[in-house]
C-alpha cells in the first residue's frame, strides 16, 4: 500500500524524505553493502581505505542509550502509560514539557502526538478560522498547508528565497486586511530570516507561527527557534533531530494562546495542570481533538532533550567544516544563511546555474558515494494536484468558498521564484557521527564535481 508520503510524490524531481532515504538505501545495496548498523554509520571498510558508503543515518536514534531504556522501563514498571493518571504517578510528559519550555526559553510547552497536531493546536491557539488568511511558504511540508485548511482559513503562498525559507519581501506583498498569521518555517535545518519577518509582522499586525519541525535545536541571533514568534511548533518524528518516532510540541509565552492550544489538544477540556501553569483559566470550553502525548513518548523525549545540544553541535561542526572547505571553489554559490551559527547543519546546500547542471552534479556526487539529492523532505505545494484543485474534505469547506477562496489561483504562476530555486539547489546530507575523513571526502568530491558539472 502506498504510504502517506509516497502518495504525495506527484511532482517532477521533488524528492520526499521517504524517496530520498529509499534512494540512499538502493545506492547502498548497489554498492554491495547492507543497511547501516548503529555502530557503522559512514566508513570505508577496514579492507578498503577509500570511502565506499556514507550514510548520515537517523539523528536521534544514534544517541539512544541507557537513559531512554531506563526511562521507558520506569513507565513500564509503574504501569502508568497515560499522562494524567494510572496506578503510579505519571510525570514523564509533565517533566518533559517543563524541561522543553526551559530549553527553548518560553514560559509554556505542550507535548502532543506529532508536529502536524502541534500545528493544528497552534492555529487553534491563534484563533484562526474562516475568513482569515495565513501566509505559508510555497515549499514546505504538507502540514503547514493542511493546518490552515483544517481551520477553514485560506492558505496564501509566498515564495522562498536563497535562504530556502520564506522570502520576507514576498511575505509582505501577500499581506491583505484578512491576513491573520504567517507560518515562518525553518526549513532544512536553517533558520528563516526572522528579523525582517518579525518587523513586517509587528507593523502589519500579523501573528508569527514558527514551524521548527526541521530545525529542532536551531537558533536565530542567540535565541532558540520557536521562542521568537507568537508560537512555535516542533516535530519529533524520526527524520528530525531528537526523536520518539512520532511526537510534537507547541511552545509559547502567551497564556491565552497556551490555554487555547491545550484545550484544543484535549477535546476542549482543560486539565488542572494547565490552569496551574498559566495562573488561571481565561478561555471557555470549545470543540477540540485528542492529541495528548503518552508517557512512553514523554519518557523517550525526556531522555533525548539533554542530548539535543550535543546532536546539533555534532551536525553543525561537520556542516561548517564542509562549508569552509567548499566556499572558495570558483563560482560556487552557497545557501544564504541569515545566521550560520543558528543553522543545525542538517545538510549543506549549494546552487548550480540550472536544473541540468544540478542533475549532473547530483549524479556525479552520488557516484562518489556522497548522500546527495535535490532539496528534500518537503513539497512544492502550489503545484500539487489537490492544492491546485482546492480540494478540502467537503466541497462546501469554508476555505475555498469565500469570495477570496473562490478567486485564488494556485499553480506554478504563484510560485515561480520557488520553482527556480528548487531546480538549482543541491543538498548534501550531514550525519552527526561523520568523521573528518568523511568531511574531507565530501569536500574533495564537491571540488571535483562542481566545475565539471557547471
Ligand atoms: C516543516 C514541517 N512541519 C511540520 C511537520 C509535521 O511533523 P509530523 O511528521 O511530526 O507530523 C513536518 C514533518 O516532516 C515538517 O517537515
Amino acid at each position: 500500500m502506498a504510504t502517506r508520503q509516497e502518495k504525495h510524490e506527484t511532482q517532477d524531481g521533488a524528492l520526499t524524505r521517504r524517496r530520498f532515504l529509499r534512494t540512499s538505501c538502493l545506492a547502498a545495496s548497489a554498492l554491495g553493502v547492507g543497511l547501516p548498523t548503529r555502530s557503522l554509520w559512514a566508513q570505508g571498510t577496514s579492507a578498503s581505505p577509500t570511502i565506499d558508503r556514507i550514510d548520515p543515518g537517523y539523528i536521534g536514534p544514534q544517541f539512544f542509550d541507557e537513559h531512554e531504556r531506563q526511562a521507558l522501563m520506569d513507565v513500564v514498571d509503574s504501569g502508568s502509560p497515560f499522562r494524567y493518571w494510572g496506578p503510579g504517578t505519571p510525570t514523564k510528559v509533565l517533566r518533559f514539557e517543563e524541561g522543553f519550555a526551559k530549553h527553548m526559553g518560553t514560559q509554556f510547552a505542550l507535548g502532543v502526538t506529532s508536529g502536524t497536531a502541534a500545528l493544528d493546536c497552534a492555529v487553534a491557539g491563534l484563533d484562526i478560522g474562516p475568513g482569515d488568511e495565513v501566509i505559508v511558504p510555497a515549499y514546505t511540508w504538507w502540514s503547514d498547508y493542511t493546518c490552515v485548511v483544517h481551520a477553514g482559513a485560506l492558505p496564501v503562498f509566498a515564495d522562498i528565497d536563497r535562504t530556502l525559507n520564506i522570502d520576507p519581501k514576498d511575505f509582505e506583498r501577500k499581506i491583505t486586511p484578512r491576513t491573520k498569521a504567517v507560518i515562518a518555517v525553518h526549513l532544512l535545518g536553517g533558520p528563516a530570516d526572522l528579523e525582517p519577518i518579525m518587523d513586517i509582522a509587528r507593523k502589519r499586525n500579523v501573528a508569527v507561527l514558527e514551524d521548527c519541525a526541521q530545525c529542532v535545536g536551531g537558533s536565530y541571533r542567540g535565541r532558540k527557534l520557536g521562542s521568537i514568534g507568537n508560537v512555535g511548533i516542533y516535530s519529533f518524528q524520526i527524520n528530525k533531530t531528537m526523536t520518539s518516532g512520532e511526537g510534537g510540541a507547541v511552545v509559547t509565552s502567551d497564556p491565552v494562546l497556551y490555554e487555547r492550544a491545550a484545550r484544543f489538544h484535549d477535546m476542549g477540556g482543560l486539565n488542572g495542570l494547565f490552569a496551574q501553569r498559566t495562573g488561571a483559566s481565561r478561555v471557555p470550553t470549545f470543540a477540540g481533538e485528542n492529541f495528548r502525548m503518552n508517557e512512553l513518548t514523554g519518557a523517550v523525549l525526556g531522555a533525548q532533550l539533554p542530548k539535543l545540544d550535543t546532536m546539533v553541535a555534532a551536525l553543525r561542526g561537520h556542516a561548517q567544516a564542509i562549508y569552509d572547505g567548499i566556499k572558495k571553489i570558483d563560482g560556487i554559490r552557497l545557501r544564504h544563511r541569515p545566521d550560520p551559527e543558528g543553522d543545525i547543519g542538517y545538510s549543506v546546500f549549494f546552487e548550480m546555474p540550472d536544473k541540468a547542471a544540478r542533475d549532473r552534479c547530483i549524479d556525479q556526487l552520488r557516484q562518489r558515494h556522497v548522500p546527495t539529492s535535490t532539496m528534500s523532505g518537503s513539497v512544492l505545494l502550489p503545484i500539487a494536484e489537490s492544492v491546485i484543485n482546492k480540494r478540502a474534505r467537503h466541497p462546501n469547506w469554508p476555505s475555498f468558498n469565500s469570495p477570496e477562496g473562490k478567486a485564488i489561483q494556485y499553480g506554478p504562476d504563484c510560485c515561480r521564484q520557488t520553482l527556480e530555486i528548487f531546480d538549482r539547489f543541491v543538498q548534501v546530507r550531514i550525519g552527526p557521527k561523520y568523521t573528518q575523513r568523511i568531511d574531507d571526502h565530501i569536500i574533495d568530491a564537491i571540488r571535483q564535481v562542481h566545475g565539471a558539472a557547471t
